[in-house]
């Protein structure tokens, strides 16, 4: 498939990726200038071989206020010369970051399209901001775009920016692919600009979402709110809208009948397997993982990696971990969490909330469970290198995923395939989008049903190394063969040609009468 990507690329005309964010992170130096890092995430791992391959420009926000576009221009030109695409920066104000970013993105969309409409604050500031904003990336869009160039929009933060680009008048092929999850009619009705978002992301040629949950969701929710007619089965369907329907005119700028085909799929997104099982493989991540193994004297590692986000069920965790030590006295002693939480989004009040209410719990189960030569959670509040995260996923005997909703979950298909040596099982959340593609192997689990979690831990606990292997065997074939280049390829042919290519229809997962 790579080949048939390199072969292409001479074909194609520039990808233009646009997120919130570039992929990389920027440091001013001691000499005050500033240089640029590449940065981790599931998003920079999926688009940047592609872009290294077909060629194109990021376009996002460097992530600070502090630097100007002229003294962040040289470590932009530096990275690009390193790679074969350029990055064009957005710079964003101390306001514009306070209304688009933490305000309409983090503190309305975000807990929405995760279900927690009660942690929306539904400031309308925010969203005149949010438009403003996905105008001014619109802009930026606009300066770079050459006739023929396929512009893919990535994720919640720029919903709107296909309707800022039609009102600029630019004819271009748009896509987006969403990378949280998007959430039933009933909780979606509530945001007060539920019609101006729709029709926004009406404006892109296809749409893309993770699972068939979230195209399902999108369906009804423009089904309820217009007219529509649906062609087609399976993975794509096509919407076809025509400007003679007045539920639909407003789609359109022009008074001559139109009509347009919208193409929304579900596309789970995978990682980058290869590289990372690769790393898994060398030995100086073997020999960190055989540390962090001996540093638990032969106890059981159960693995928690997630960013510090009320959406990931981390006092759910807690509280199933030590519901597993009340239930199951043998667990004592001979298992640990060892529980990663990742900073993030610090200046959201829910945010610096949640993490005061994790400290509290992991210290109340500590002071409940330690012993001499024991201490049940190992807790790091910490961002921690690539290399080190492999070495852990390698180590883990476990890896805990309790998410409340998550559109895909990368850190279950990472540990996946940094298992290397088959002797992980995986206990995953069933409302992670993942578990519809991992349902073979993994151990599903609801997780706000406490006990039900720590049943799932004592199971993997005394899981026989046959039914390990063969499981995990199962979850890397599926992370192999649906990795993220198939992703972005299949996103690409999808929308860029209407190809009609195979797109693995991957059913949700229900759970079933026990
Ligand atoms: O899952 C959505 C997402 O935006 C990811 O793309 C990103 O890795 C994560 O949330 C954190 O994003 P940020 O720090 O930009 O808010």
């Amino acid at each position: 498939m790579l080949r048939k990507l390199d072969r292409d690329s001479k074909r194609q005309n520039r990808l233009i990726v646009v997120s919130n964010r570039l992929p990389m992170s920027l440091t001013q130096e001691a000499d005050e200038h500033w240089t640029a890092k590449p940065s981790s995430g599931g998003l920079v791992s999926a688009m940047m071989p592609v872009l290294r391959r077909q060629g194109g420009v990021w376009i996002g926000w460097p992530g600070t206020v502090d630097a100007s576009r002229e003294q962040v221009a040289p470590a932009l030109e530096q990275a690009a010369r390193e790679t074969r695409c350029s990055f064009e920066p957005v710079m964003l104000t101390q306001e514009e970051v306070e209304g688009f970013y933490h305000g309409f993105s983090n503190e309305v969309i975000w807990p929405l399209f995760h279900d927690l409409f009660t942690n929306c604050n539904f400031d309308p500031s925010y969203w005149h901001c949010y438009e403003r904003v996905n105008h001014k990336f619109a802009e930026a869009v606009a300066n770079v775009y050459r006739p023929g160039d396929f512009i893919w929009v990535h994720d919640y933060h720029l919903m709107d920016i296909a309707d800022a680009l039609k009102r600029m008048g630019l004819q271009a092929k748009t896509g987006f692919f969403l990378h949280t999850p998007f959430p039933p009619l009933e909780i979606f009705l509530k945001l007060p600009w539920r019609f101006e978002i729709l029709r926004s992301l009406l404006q892109f040629d296809s749409i893309g979402f993770q699972t068939l949950r979230d195209r399902r969701n999108f369906l009804q929710c423009v089904r309820a709110l217009f007219k529509l007619h649906i062609d087609g089965a399976g993975s794509v369907v096509q919407l076809h809208v025509t400007n003679q329907d007045p539920e639909w005119s407003t789609l359109f700028d022009n008074e001559t009948a139109v009509e347009r085909d919208i193409c929304v799929g579900s596309f789970p997104i995978g990682i980058d397997y290869q590289t990372l099982a690769e790393l898994a493989e060398q030995e100086p991540t073997a020999a960190k993982a055989a540390r962090l193994k001996d540093d638990l004297s032969g106890r059981q590692m159960i693995l928690g990696v997630d960013r510090l986000d009320y959406t990931k069920g981390l006092p759910n965790k807690l509280q199933a971990f030590r519901n597993a030590l009340e239930r199951y006295p043998e667990l004592r002693g001979r298992i640990n969490l060892v529980q990663h939480v990742i900073p993030s989004r610090s200046d959201i009040p829910e945010y610096r909330q949640l993490k005061f209410e994790l400290e509290h719990l992991v210290g109340e189960i500590n002071g409940q469970f330690t012993e001499s030569g024991w201490v049940p959670i190992h807790y790091m509040y910490h961002s921690l290198p690539f290399e080190d995260l492999v070495a852990y996923y390698r180590a883990a005997d476990m890896a805990l995923i309790t998410s409340l909703k998550d559109g895909m979950n990368l850190v279950a298909k990472e540990y996946c395939a940094a298992q290397v040596d088959e002797t992980g099982a995986l206990i995953l959340s069933e409302f992670a989008g993942a578990a519809a593609q991992l349902q073979k192997g993994a151990l599903l689990v609801n997780p706000h049903d406490i006990e039900q979690v720590a049943d799932g831990i004592y199971s993997a606990f005394k899981m026989p190394q046959l039914e390990r292997r063969n499981r995990m065997r199962a979850l890397r074939r599926t992370v192999r063969t649906q990795d993220v280049y198939r992703w972005a390829d299949t996103f690409l042919t999808v929308t860029t040609n209407r190809d009609p290519v195979h797109v693995p229809y991957t059913e949700d997962y229900l759970p079933r009468a026990q």
